[in-house]
């Protein structure tokens, strides 16, 4: 009877738990803690972003807290219309639930009125948080991506655990890190643009125009920081053909890889966020094995914001530029192990032949030669001193 009670306590507290916006608690997978990322002073933690396909609705989202923007009052999301003259919240804090997608996914759903907001949890290791619009899919349903540490199971429960850039996905035996360099996948293997991008000084691909030629050209380099004009420690930079104005489209440390689970018909790219714009690099990743060089076409900017771009390279195969150092090494030694046995065999056929050469002569007495002062040699050598 007790145990009972316990349980039906415990299910009414998760129930409660539930619905706070703040905070989802999982019996078995964890708890999802969005409270250290909402700003607590009435602003929207995500200010006016856009969706990729329609431009004239902007959004905001402050996760936990309520702000105020426009006509939004107390609201955690809100949509105004570019020329910022209508505005509509379409979710407060207090009416909210957590459910689980067909993927496990926690998703976040807020319903106002006529609308609902449905903000999905993708769990990030990037530092920076961002918040996705994919718009209005039916009338009055819209749907957000949340990428944050905090939309991962228990990825902010105690105050900030951990900033490793490695994790590893659900499934037991399959791992996954990456960095702005490297993405490993144990299932397929390694991609790695280290060996493209230009360590110091100007950027592998500098200066390069839009396949559909405008008044911009932009620079790219894999892996390491760049700076040119006003685009300093950079990953990516649009820069005015006349050179007065220049842009910083993405930052290295805030790089991370998408569609890297070889699935049709979604090209795997790398991001590039940049902090304090909502601008952002995409480099969509072309595998070619047999190309001997690494190619750089620039796309553009094909929304607000988002500039992509598409490198061709042997690089962007799985294990396409890993492999090649690794057998240089056995190689070598194998080749020095070589030469010196054929050195130590020399020296030892030398050494029988030099004993041989003793052991196999024999010994004999030399007739002793008694020179005189009467022998003809002897005396030339008296008369020419004479
Ligand atoms: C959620 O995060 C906040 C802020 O980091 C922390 O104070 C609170 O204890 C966390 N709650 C849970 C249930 O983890
Ligand atoms: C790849 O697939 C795994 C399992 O199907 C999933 O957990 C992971 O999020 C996917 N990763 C990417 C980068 O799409």
């Amino acid at each position: 009877m007790q145990i009972v009670n316990i349980l039906l306590i415990v299910s009414f507290c998760s129930a409660i738990l539930a619905d706070n916006s703040c905070i989802f608690e999982h019996p078995t997978k964890g708890i999802i803690n969005l409270s250290s990322i909402g700003l607590r002073n009435g602003q929207p933690r995500f200010r006016d972003l856009s969706s990729p396909s329609s431009s004239y609705y902007m959004y905001s989202f402050n996760p936990c807290y309520s702000f105020t923007e426009n006509s939004c009052y107390n609201a955690a999301v809100c949509q105004i219309s570019s020329d910022r003259k209508h505005s509509f919240t379409l979710g407060t804090q207090g009416v909210s639930t957590w459910t689980l997608d067909s993927d496990v996914t926690p998703v976040l759903t807020y319903t106002y009125g006529e609308n609902t907001v449905s903000i999905t949890m993708i769990c990030s290791t990037v530092v920076e948080d961002e918040f996705e619009i994919l718009g209005e899919y039916t009338v009055n349903h819209y749907s957000m991506h949340l990428r944050s540490r905090c939309a991962c199971w228990n990825g902010c429960t105690s105050p900030q655990t951990s900033t490793s850039t490695s994790r590893t996905s659900p499934t037991t035996t399959r791992s996954i890190y990456y960095d702005a360099c490297h993405y490993h996948d144990s299932q397929y293997g390694t991609i790695d643009l280290s060996s493209i991008g230009s360590m110091t000084g100007p950027p592998i691909f500098k200066d390069v125009e839009s396949i559909f030629p405008n008044n911009f050209v932009w620079s790219y380099n894999p892996c390491y920081k760049f700076s040119e004009d006003s685009c300093q420690n950079v990953a990516g930079c649009q820069i005015d053909k006349t050179r007065h104005i220049s842009y910083t489209i993405g930052l290295q440390e805030n790089a991370y890889w998408i569609n890297m689970n070889n699935t049709q018909n979604l090209v795997p790219a790398i991001v590039y966020p940049s902090s304090s714009s909502n601008r952002r690099l995409t480099v969509q990743l072309i595998c070619n094995p047999s190309l001997s060089s690494h190619r750089l076409q620039v796309l553009g900017e094909t929304s607000v914001g988002k500039y992509v771009m598409e490198l061709t390279s042997p690089c962007a195969c799985w294990d396409g530029c890993t492999t090649p150092i690794p057998p240089r090494v056995p190689f070598r030694w194998r080749f020095w192990m070589i030469a010196s046995a054929v050195l130590v065999v020399v020296f030892l056929l030398f050494l029988m032949m030099i004993t041989c050469l003793f052991c196999s002569k024999p010994k004999r007495n030399h007739p002793i030669i008694v020179f005189d002062e009467k022998t003809p040699i002897m005396k030339g050598v008296v008369n020419y001193h004479q």
